[in-house]
């Protein structure tokens, strides 16, 4: 970290490479490991993650790894990568699951603790909800169409109030590629599925990778996954009733009426903002009827109406339900698990607005309020989104090319998340006042010199309700970026409105993933790709290390609360 605020500390808990088990390796700087090493270590590119207290006084942290820096995974630049590189690559990927325990005031990892595992890019997990098992979902591995190996591209991630993790895959398609001659479906297209490899090459050592021999493969991937991180023998479950799209996070609120409300942002430019009602109820303690719950529910999409350059307003969510709505035969929709599968172009059929880039969703704890950041959008009021809609610039996407993101808020009526309608206004429009003094592009009164960033992406509120943001956008300081520095994270006050700088990132990183204690004396915060793209960061070993993803722990000198 280059900054925390003074009178607060932050160590390091651990580091892409670290081992989980004492059979593996401590991270070589010279090689950056092997596919074993890495089976047994601490993945790659840190993200969302949770904090779940155990009865004796340790903890165990589910963490997403998201994607490998390719560029740092590698001792060289390796252009043909072999089964040895591909191994090491998809075990970079997926979710790290360890304990931590508190030793001379500091939270650590440890080593060979019962239920530390790591999930990867192969493991097997089970297809569950209203599509396990459709056509669409079947493939010459698993003509059941409900075994799916792995998860990656785990973005945020959401906790459950029975204990459970939920885990999001977000650009699952960047990993589908081919040699034959293949054309993508417009179904594929609209889920970015190209014949072209990305980097990573996985399709030349696993045939489910090849999109020609595997066409219904990157079906099972795009979903919610559900994971107790109590069992390490447990299946992680692919929830389909949360629909099928490159998930953000899933935020998890329950209403007065015990229905479960889980937020789910698509993070693209131009698709939607999501939420599934659970049918049945939430009880409250160790209920094993909850452990369903996010088996059956209705999944909505958000529409946001307004006014001229209004920006504030009345918005609805429209269900996506086979038979309402127009989600018929018709239109091309021949059941729920098709509408599920294909979430995207059911929402284009209802009509829901285009996004600039649904990102995290945070509810605060204590008012029945939600909100989610919008990236940023250098196609709105440019280009049709995937679906062929034009990105209609206004509402809570108010920016020609927006290029700085801002954080949408809704207040649902009758202060009832399970409510069909809603009011929406914006928390804060990011922007750069000392270079812009057009009120659009300078931000929003809330947006200052000693505070500005760009590209919110992480959100998340403590329990006390102040909102924690965090950023992941242009890097460079200059220009329309001058003065924004590395990314960072802020602290929002929802009342006020103000916002004030919190920490600053090494270079090149992104700030992503947060967690508390449950006493709030402690936060874990992301420190993602420090260096990416061979940029000279050595975060966090200093000297001539490999730059390293990390979780980092930060305390307040006084023990207290952070951000009070
Ligand atoms: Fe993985 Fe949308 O960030
Ligand atoms: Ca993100
Ligand atoms: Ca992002």
């Amino acid at each position: 970290m280059s900054t925390v605020p003074e009178g607060y500390n932050w160590d390091v808990l651990l580091s892409w490479g670290d081992p989980l088990f004492s059979k593996g390796t401590p991270f070589d700087h010279a090689t950056r490991g092997s596919g074993e090493s890495q089976e047994l270590a601490f993945g790659d590119n840190n993200d969302g993650m949770s904090f779940f207290p155990l009865p004796n006084g340790r903890a165990v942290m589910a963490v997403n790894n998201e994607y490998a820096n390719l560029e740092w995974l590698y001792p060289n630049d390796i252009e043909a990568k072999t089964a040895e590189d591909v191994r090491k690559s998809k075990a970079a990927h997926g979710i790290s699951v360890f304990e931590v325990e508190q030793r001379d005031g500091k939270w650590q990892v440890v080593l060979d603790a019962p239920r530390n595992r790591r999930i990867t890019a192969d493991t097997p997990m089970e297809i569950t909800g209203p599509a396990a098992g459709h056509d669409l979902l079947k493939t010459p591995a698993d003509p059941t169409g409900t075994v799916a190996l792995g998860t990656w591209n785990n973005c945020g991630n959401g906790k459950t109030p029975w204990g459970t993790y939920l885990t999001c895959e977000e650009n699952f398609n960047g990993y589908f590629a081919t040699d034959s001659d293949y054309t993508p479906t417009a179904a594929q297209k609209r889920y970015g599925v190209k014949t072209t490899d990305r980097g990573t090459q996985w399709y030349r050592h696993d045939d489910r990778f090849d999109v020609a021999k595997s066409p219904n493969e990157p079906n099972r991937f795009g979903y919610i996954v559900e994971i107790n991180p109590m069992d390490p023998n447990s299946t992680p479950m692919k929830r389909t009733a949360l629909g099928r799209f490159k998930h953000e996070n899933a935020e998890v609120a329950v209403a007065e009426n015990g229905h479960v409300v889980v937020y789910l942002g698509d993070d693209e430019r131009g698709e939607h903002l999501y939420r599934l009602v659970s049918r049945d109820r939430y009880t409250r303690g160790n209920d094993p009827a909850n452990t369903n719950l996010l088996e059956h529910g209705t999944l909505y999409v958000a529409r946001f109406d307004y006014t001229g350059d209004d920006l504030s307003g009345r918005g609805e969510w429209l269900e996506l339900t086979f038979g309402k709505n127009g989600l018929t035969p018709e239109n091309g929709f021949n059941s729920q698990a098709e509408i599920l599968i294909h979430a995207r172009q059911a929402a284009t059929q209802v009509g829901a607005t285009t996004m600039d880039r649904p990102e995290w969703v945070a509810a605060h704890p204590n008012r029945v309020e939600a909100y989610c950041a919008l990236t940023n959008n250098k196609n709105r009021g440019v280009k049709k989104n995937g679906g062929g809609i034009a990105q209609t610039i206004g509402g809570p996407n108010p920016r020609e090319k927006n290029n700085y993101g801002q954080i949408v808020r809704w207040r649902p009526d009758g202060q009832d998340h399970t409510a069909e309608t809603f009011s929406w206004d914006l928390y804060v429009m990011a922007g750069n006042p000392n270079v812009h003094t057009d009120s659009l592009y300078a931000g929003s009164a809330n947006v200052n010199a000693a505070n500005m960033f760009n590209s919110p992406d992480g959100l998340a509120f403590d329990s006390d309700g102040r909102l924690w943001i965090q950023s992941d956008g242009n890097y460079g300081n200059e220009g329309d970026f001058a003065g924004m520095g590395n990314n960072q994270m802020l602290c929002g006050n929802p009342e006020t409105g103000e916002i004030r700088r919190f920490l600053t990132g090494p270079i090149a990183c992104e700030i992503t993933g947060i967690s508390f204690t449950p006493d709030s004396r402690t936060m874990f915060v992301g420190v993602q790709h420090p260096g990416e793209k061979k940029k000279p960061s050595h975060f966090p070993g200093g000297g001539d290390t490999v730059p390293r993803s990390s979780v980092v722990t930060i305390t307040k000198n006084d023990g207290g609360v952070i951000g009070s």
